[in-house]
């Protein structure tokens, strides 16, 4: 697939609700011309944070080496808010965690992300401030806005912009690469831009169980829903942990 970012911001701008978020860009496929959004922040709600580090914590509690991918990462806020939350809970036995490799099949979500430059909605930073313990200045310092549809942007600080490494990637050809035991994938959001003919969303769902075992984690998101994810993924062999929307392989 060959994607190309819409050029005519201020056009889409004018097209936008007040709920409008900070980076959302819109972007087509010139192949099939689809059209997908990059919309993330930091935090996102539908994930249990914090329930999902504990699980982490807790499920490779003897593991020496965790392999870590967010793939359809977007701008990188997601990556982001998961070091920061391995951070809190774990300190230094987190570096298992890291690096985490996130990728997106888009290249200017890759190049801001690999600048450090993350755009933000000025709401936005009373949740992260709220998710930090007051400590947002702690894992972040302003940037110059690239993107005017945001009010501010945000870039990590030292360590934390060491703990994600970034490529642009589609996920059919990122998760040939993966191991098999010990891998956590997040792959939130995205599901219905796979494109419908050939049936990309039941192929991966089948992919992901054939590959991986019941040590590792996949992880979707709230949208997700909305082409039947979770049943995919229980046709193939996972089930739904405690916390919502984080599935393991069935068995051991
Ligand atoms: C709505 S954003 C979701 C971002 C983030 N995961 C979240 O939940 O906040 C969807 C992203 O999926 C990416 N994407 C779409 N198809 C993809 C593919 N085949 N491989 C990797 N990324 C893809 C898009 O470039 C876009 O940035």
């Amino acid at each position: 697939m060959n994607i190309t970012a819409v050029q005519n911001y201020n056009l889409y701008s004018k097209q936008c609700n007040p709920n409008f978020k900070a980076n959302n860009r819109k972007i087509i496929d010139k192949a099939t011309g689809n059209v997908y959004k990059t919309t993330t922040y930091f935090f996102r709600e539908d994930l249990n944070w914090d329930g999902f580090v504990k699980l982490l914590d807790n499920k490779y509690k003897d593991t020496l080496k965790v392999n870590v991918y967010n793939d359809a990462c977007s701008g990188g806020h997601e990556p982001v808010s998961l070091a920061i939350k391995l951070k809190q809970r774990m300190g230094k036995r987190a570096d298992k965690f890291f690096p985490i490799h996130a990728s997106d099949y888009n290249p200017t979500n890759i190049k801001n992300a690999k600048a450090g430059i993350m755009g933000i909605k000025n709401e936005e930073l009373y949740r992260i401030n709220e998710e930090t313990n007051n400590r947002y200045r702690d894992y972040f310092s302003f940037a110059p806005r690239t993107n005017f549809c945001d009010d501010l942007a945000l870039s990590p600080k030292g360590d934390l912009s060491k703990n994600i490494e970034y490529k642009q990637g589609d996920i059919f050809k990122n998760i040939e690469q993966m191991p098999s035991s010990n891998t956590v994938l997040l792959c939130r959001n995205f599901w219905r831009y796979l494109p419908e003919d050939g049936n990309n969303a039941e192929k991966l769902a089948q992919k992901l169980g054939e590959k991986l075992d019941s040590s590792s984690l996949v992880v979707i998101g709230e949208h997700d829903g909305e082409c039947n994810t979770k049943g995919l993924l229980e046709k193939y062999g996972f089930e739904e942990t405690p916390v919502q929307y984080v599935f393991q392989k069935r068995g051991k």
